[in-house]
């Protein structure tokens, strides 16, 4: 388990290493250089410092000798808009201070989260350094990932769609081993949704837990049959007995042939 920072000052967030190493014992600090929410580049944090490659050779600098020997990563955008990719470049600094692996999504600041990751860009930056590259963007599916490992990187990652499809992991490790694949069925996926809902409300309360769930059981029920009725229900419901309900009788509408079964 590795514990995600990001900040501008490199005293503070070296500091702040060292406070999450004594509190949670972590296996690794990753410094967050990609993230483009307004709230945190305003503040210099995330993608902001890749338009300030001494600052962010400062920052993991501070970050990687408060936390030595345990091992630091990085996660980076490939530049902060098309004018000024610097993925090679920044992926250097990085390694050059000692940062273990770099994870980068193949997208600039600028683009948020549209048009495509760049994947010809996390090539050249796997070329460029010997720490192991992970990848990231828009692995939906292990075709994508078959097709993307042959771009040189030690890794994939996948973000957006494992939020819907958390089976996607063994989905992609079937298909590097040549094995089958047996998606899950349906009922899987209520146990799934449900033991999710009650582990949360478990640690939270039901009034919070539900709520956090929330975007969750959004995305968890994406491509069900009769998913869009079946999110107009969810939004309504904030108990852990009212979801229960809700999923014995959309199981039972699908047994029936009332909702049609459609594959996901
Ligand atoms: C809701 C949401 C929250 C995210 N939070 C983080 C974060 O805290 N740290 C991070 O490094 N990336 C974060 N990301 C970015 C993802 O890790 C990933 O880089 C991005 O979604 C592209 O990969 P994908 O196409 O597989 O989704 C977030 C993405 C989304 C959609």
């Amino acid at each position: 388990m590795g514990v995600q920072l990001f900040g501008a000052d490199p005293e503070r967030l070296g500091e702040a290493a060292r406070q999450v190493i004594d509190w949670v014992s972590p296996d690794f600090i990753d410094i967050n250089f990609g993230c483009p929410a307004n709230k945190v580049v305003c503040r210099n944090g995330g993608s902001s410092l890749l338009r300030d490659r001494p600052l962010l050779e400062r920052v993991a600098d501070a970050v990687v000798k408060a936390c030595a020997p345990l091992p630091v990563t990085a996660k980076i955008r490939i530049g902060w808009d098309a004018n000024s990719v610097n993925a090679v470049e920044t992926a250097r600094l990085l390694e050059g201070v000692g940062v273990t692996r770099i994870a980068v999504h193949g997208r600039t600041r600028a683009q948020g989260y549209s048009g495509n990751a760049d994947w010809e860009v996390i090539a050249a930056v796997a070329r460029s350094v010997s720490v192991p590259v992970i990848g990231n963007g828009d692995i939906s599916c292990a075709e994508d990932a078959l097709l993307r490992r042959q771009c040189g990187v030690s890794g994939l990652m996948i973000g957006r769609a494992a939020m819907s499809n958390p089976w996607i992991f063994t989905e992609i490790k079937c298909a590097f081993a040549g094995e089958p694949y047996s998606p899950p069925t349906l009922a899987d996926r209520w146990e799934f949704i449900l033991r999710h809902a009650r582990e949360e409300t478990a640690r939270r309360g039901e009034l919070h837990g539900m709520r956090g769930m929330r975007g969750r059981l959004m995305a968890y029920t994406r491509g069900l049959p009769g998913g869009r009725h079946l999110r107009g229900e969810l939004a309504g419901v904030s108990t852990l007995a009212a979801l229960e309900e809700l999923g014995r009788s959309h199981l039972e509408g699908v047994a029936s042939g009332a909702l049609q079964q459609v594959a996901v």
